[in-house]
């Protein structure tokens, strides 16, 4: 009997890569092999989010061209899984003729035996969250590679009036501190060079009486040659003890994602964000004391409910004092069962549409202008490749996460790290020069 072959296709945020790493590691176990693209397999799953509703109806687009494929192998199951399936439960698959199976981010371990009763027919939906799943025994299933991404908390308790993620993913609960290390050192051993701590509020990570620096911390120390990341901090709980950690580990990256949202007080209010632009600004400025050199994204929504012209020129007003180095940005959109939901979306689209423009433009100004002071500077980067324009040249990303992109010479390879002199740059690449190889950090014999 030929085995079955499984495709996923991932949406949404970094939570749902791993989670798909997560589904792969609990199908491998049971036998399913892994298909290059969507013919080619007879299990196709779209790991989906729901956080705005143009991502929602991305896949519904999807599901529109996977119907020529169910038509041609009507033996094919089409399964959604994550955020949507999630937020929409049974309306899935009663909408959709060609769903078969609807799993949320809790029930993957069920995923083999909706797969199984969708072969004979069945059609079946796992939505339920838990309490108490984090999946801690299942090793995901990665491809080789130098960057790897490691949930270590699920959930979120913030319901920020505007955000389904509550909804979708349920209460916050933390994976072992053990169980997280166990899995960096399996990472380290596998030649992997950058891990990306997940949570959507990583600050509130706890396990007995670990917080998250000390997660960090272990995380940090188990292979120096590893870059540590983490995402996302709530500016909210964001701990002293944090950044002195970070500043205290040299493979714990100087670069902190803190969505602002909105510059305005009362806007902040309505969100539920549970901090002032005061204090979202005085904790920056104690970052920067702490950690010289800390780079900072963010995210921000232009028009909730009743912001004013006003309000908006608060957020670019913080953006310009905080200088980030880069934003995620993003128009509001109303999504069902949250708070907000039942405000009147009462900025025009295309008002919402203009002040995204605003939004975007500056912070491309505000990128250029940050990367400019960079220019004579020298820069560690571990080096992930060929660059995307020319394979002459190769890239990689500073501990600030920008790219660099240098001139190829031979004895370098991905997974070395290197340090480079900036000479040029654009709101979004570093240009510079190779200085040197920096072998202290490299556990590959770097002249070989
Ligand atoms: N946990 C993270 C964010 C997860 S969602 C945090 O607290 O920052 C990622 C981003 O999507 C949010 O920061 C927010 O800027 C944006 N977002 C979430 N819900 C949205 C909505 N309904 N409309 C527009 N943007 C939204
Ligand atoms: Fe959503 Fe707020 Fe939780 Fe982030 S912290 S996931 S924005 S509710
Ligand atoms: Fe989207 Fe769910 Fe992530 S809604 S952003 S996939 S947590």
């Amino acid at each position: 009997m030929t085995k079955n072959k499984i495709y996923i296709e991932t949406y949404g945020c970094q939570m749902n890569l791993a989670d798909t790493e997560v589904v792969l590691g609990i199908m491998k176990n049971k036998g399913f092999e892994l298909a290059e693209n969507a013919e080619d397999s007879n299990v196709i799953l779209l790991n989906t989010c729901s956080v705005r509703d143009n991502a929602e109806q991305r896949i519904y687009g999807r599901l529109g061209n996977l119907k020529k494929i169910k038509q041609k192998k009507p033996y094919t199951i089409i399964g959604i899984l994550g955020c949507m399936a999630e937020r929409l439960k049974r309306e899935l698959i009663e909408d959709k003729k060609i769903v078969d199976l609807v799993v949320g981010p809790d029930e993957y371990r069920r995923l083999p035996e909706f797969i199984d009763d969708a072969f004979s027919g069945i059609k079946g939906i796992g939505v339920k969250l838990s309490r108490t799943e984090t999946y801690d025994d299942i090793l995901p299933y990665r491809e080789e590679g130098l960057s790897a991404w490691l949930s270590v908390m699920r959930g979120c308790d913030k319901f920020c009036t505007f955000c389904v993620v509550p909804f979708t993913r349920g209460r916050e609960r933390s994976r072992s501190l053990n169980s997280i290390v166990d899995e960096i050192k399996i990472l380290s051993q596998k030649g992997f060079k950058e891990i990306t701590l997940l949570g959507q509020n990583v600050n509130s990570y706890r396990d007995d009486n670990n917080d998250f620096a000390d997660l960090l911390a272990a995380s940090a120390s188990v292979d120096n040659s590893i870059r540590i990341r983490f995402t996302t901090s709530h500016p909210q709980d964001l701990s002293d003890k944090l950044l002195f950690t970070i500043a205290g580990h040299s493979n714990i990256c100087n670069y902190i994602h803190l969505p602002l949202q909105s510059g305005s007080n009362r806007i902040l209010e309505l969100m539920n964000r549970t901090y002032t632009v005061e204090h979202y600004l005085a904790l920056i400025e104690k970052a920067r004391q702490i950690i010289p050199g800390v780079s900072f994204s963010t995210d921000i929504i232009s028009g909730f409910p009743t912001e004013t012209y006003e309000d908006h020129v608060m957020t670019l007003d913080i953006m310009q004092k905080v200088k980030y180095d880069g934003a995620y940005m993003f128009k509001y959109s109303p999504r069902e069962g949250t708070k907000a939901y039942r405000m009147e979306d009462d900025v025009p689209e295309e008002v919402k549409a203009k002040r995204l423009n605003e939004i975007i433009d500056l912070q491309q100004q505000i990128s250029f202008e940050v990367n400019q002071k960079l220019i004579g500077s020298i820069e560690p980067v571990l080096v992930e490749g060929a660059s995307k324009k020319s394979n002459q040249f190769l890239a990689g990303k500073t501990d600030t996460n920008k790219v660099v992109v240098f001139e190829k010479t031979n004895n370098i390879k991905p997974g070395d790290y290197v340090k480079t002199k900036i000479f040029r740059v654009t709101s979004a690449t570093l240009f510079g020069e190779l200085i040197e190889i920096l072998p202290g950090k490299n556990k590959i014999n770097l002249t070989a």
